[in-house]
């Protein structure tokens, strides 16, 4: 039973169930009858199986972020919705379910699901009682009435709850031929490659920072004026929890220093939790200088207060008192950090990325870089709509230590997060290439003679 699938696009969209897993060997058995497969993650399932396992295997970017584009600018979903023969949900949760039977295109998995015109196979996985729910039940007699979508019910076993009922993923084989009887006999929608989702070579380029440790900071601060008020900002930590993700998924050893943040935090890092800058102060000196390896790389995406009450109260400040505050500027971590690694082994020297918020002119960028001693500043106008805080995009300039400036154009976080990692990336191999340079150079030199003689 081989080639059924020849020459056909399948598009394999995996939510966040425990059967996710399953999802991997799905897409081998699909390669393995000659179908090109590109994968669709929800935001859930990256919980339960790496992008990059399913990038490696299917050699096409892994769509899971609504927003983000294709390398080539085209929107990834669509381009799915519009030239796969077949989608395959497996596994589909309830979640999913509901989600599709109503519409509803919240993330990349559903939305390429409406976008389509090709045949939609669904392998729902859950515990027992969410698949016999009167809400489950009405949503896939719906898929298969009004839809046309081909069902392949799961089947009784031991489920990830403990116990043992109906719930569990088809076998693998049995999704496989209704792929291909729902494919059948219709014509390639689009034997043109071109159009089709591109080959990347992910496996290099998403696996270019394995080895290599990466802090990132995150969030905004909070300045206590007394035990329940504060002095803080407007970030929610979405730019650098993206950061601490896309590091994650590039095979770098991440830690995350997040003070308030209004997102989910990642698993697989080691996560600091700080609120004031001056805890933010001390949990950056211990994760640079005080580790168990030298830090590769520092990406200073926390919204640090620039300024300080100088004597928050211990206690409760009245309202009857009144209140007079007097501020004084909190030290420049990321300048400090930068003195501090400056008086270090260049061949070891992190990458230091700083951001600048600005209202305005991004002018001030280069500057700034320069004063803070940084190899990478990312300059952005947190007054231009789709910019800054709170939103799931940012237009950024990317400032260098060789003056050099780079205007992105307006990106997914996550996708300016991979520019600015493509940058470190970069500068580490240039790094490590100079320290090998430097070493062979000097093994090379004769034993008594001086560099210049
Ligand atoms: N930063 C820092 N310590 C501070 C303030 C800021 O390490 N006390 C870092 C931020 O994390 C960011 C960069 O410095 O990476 C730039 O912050 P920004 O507030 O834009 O610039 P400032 O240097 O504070 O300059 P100004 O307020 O004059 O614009």
């Amino acid at each position: 039973m081989s080639g059924r699938l020849e020459g056909r696009l399948i598009g394999l969209g995996v939510t966040g169930s425990i059967a996710a897993y399953k999802a991997v060997e799905l897409l081998r058995l699909l390669s393995a009858e000659g179908a090109d497969v590109v994968v669709l993650l929800s935001p859930a399932a990256t919980r339960f199986v790496g992008p990059l396992t399913f990038a490696a295997l299917s050699r096409h970017p892994v769509e899971t972020d609504l927003l983000s584009l294709l390398p080539d600018g085209r929107i990834g979903h669509i381009v799915v919705g519009d030239t796969a023969d077949a989608i395959v949900v497996a596994p589909a949760t309830a979640h999913f379910l509901g989600s599709i039977a109503n519409g509803l295109a919240g993330d990349v998995v559903t939305a390429a699901c409406l976008a389509t015109t090709a045949p939609v196979v669904v392998a729902p996985a859950m515990d027992g009682d969410m698949w016999r729910h009167p809400a489950t039940v009405a949503n896939v007699a719906r898929l298969r009435a009004d839809f046309g979508y081909t069902v392949v019910d799961p089947e009784s076993g031991p489920l990830a709850s403990g116990q043992t009922g109906i719930g569990r993923l088809a076998q693998l084989p049995r999704i496989v031929d209704a792929v291909v009887a729902a494919v059948g006999s219709r014509p390639v929608r689009s034997p043109d490659a071109g159009a089709r989702p591109p080959i990347v070579d992910v496996t290099l380029r998403d696996a270019d920072l394995v080895g290599r440790r990466i802090v990132v900071t995150a969030g905004g601060t909070r300045e206590p004026i007394d035990p329940v008020r504060f002095i803080g900002n407007r970030s929610t930590g979405k730019m650098g929890v993206a950061l601490a993700r896309a590091a994650l998924d590039r095979g770098a050893e991440v830690i995350l220093i997040a003070g308030p943040v209004e997102v989910v935090l990642p698993d697989g890092v080691t996560i600091i939790r700080i609120e004031s800058s001056a805890e933010l102060r001390t949990a950056l000196g211990r994760a640079m200088f005080e580790g168990p390896e030298p830090v590769d790389a520092l990406v200073m995406a926390a919204a640090v207060a620039d300024f300080a009450p100088v004597r928050p109260s211990p206690v409760k400040v009245h309202r009857g008192e009144g209140l007079t505050l007097e501020l004084e500027a909190t030290p420049d971590l990321l300048a400090e950090v930068s003195r501090t690694v400056s008086g270090g082994p260049a061949e070891r020297a992190p990458v230091l990325v700083g951001f600048a918020a600005e209202t305005g002119s991004l002018a001030r960028a280069a500057e700034k870089l320069r004063s803070k001693g940084l190899d990478l500043l990312v300059a952005n106008d947190v007054a231009e709509p789709g910019s800054g805080f709170g939103t799931d995009t940012n237009r950024v300039a990317l400032v260098d230590a060789g003056g050099t400036r780079e205007d992105l154009p307006l990106l997914s976080k996550r996708e300016v997060a991979d520019r600015i990692l493509d940058r470190i990336a970069a500068a580490l191999d240039a790094r490590d290439d100079a320290a090998q340079t430097a070493a062979g150079a000097s093994t090379a030199a004769p034993a008594h003679g001086s560099r210049h003689g």
